[in-house]
């Protein structure tokens, strides 16, 4: 069976699906995101762990990597990708969204670094072009790059839409 890893897995929701399918490997850094993914989905292996400084012992044919990369700034960003590639078998394949630059929090707020604000008090996100996404991840083979928008559910019916990117590639 195929091995896959999810970077900052939440409380399951990408790894319930690909479980269905795949010997899984989720890592999230929230201790109640992990309680709750181990009583979401019982298929997949949760570990407790950040990104950023994980050692794993195997490696993996698929990293998937939903909504995570957009929270750090440009140094961090880059270990995980490094990580992403140290943890993906050779012709591996990678699948990562990340916000869009044309997502309406683009713009808001201080600019922390280039295409990096923080859109509210204490909350800072990168925001992507597709030309930036293609640089982020120039050391794989880039199979297909697109966007897209998700709507997000909240409490008391409330909902928002968030634009995304998309890129798929193989480690070289
Ligand atoms: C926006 S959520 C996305 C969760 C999941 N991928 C999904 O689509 O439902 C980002 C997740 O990354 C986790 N996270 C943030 N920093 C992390 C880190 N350094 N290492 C591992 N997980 C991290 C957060 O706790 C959160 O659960």
């Amino acid at each position: 069976m195929k091995q896959v890893l999810v970077l900052g897995a939440g409380y399951g929701r990408n790894t319930k699906e690909l479980a269905k399918y795949f010997k899984v490997d989720g890592i999230e850094v929230s201790a109640s995101a992990v309680k709750l993914a181990r009583e979401w989905d019982t298929r997949s292996n949760m570990i407790q762990a950040s990104v950023l400084d994980v050692e794993l012992p195997k490696k993996y044919d698929a990293v998937f990597c939903y909504n995570l990369l957009h929270l750090f700034k440009q140094e961090e960003r880059n270990v995980i990708i490094n990580k992403c590639s140290m943890l993906l078998q050779e012709r591996g394949v990678g699948f990562f969204t990340v916000f869009s630059d044309e997502d309406s929090s683009c713009g808001k707020g201080a600019l922390l670094e280039p295409n990096t604000y923080e859109y509210k008090t204490g909350k800072f996100a990168h925001f992507f072009s597709e030309m930036d996404l293609k640089d982020h991840f120039r050391n794989f083979t880039i199979l297909e790059t697109g966007s897209f928008r998700e709507q997000l559910h909240y409490a008391h019916q409330q909902r928002s839409w968030i634009h995304l990117r998309y890129v798929s590639f193989l480690k070289k």
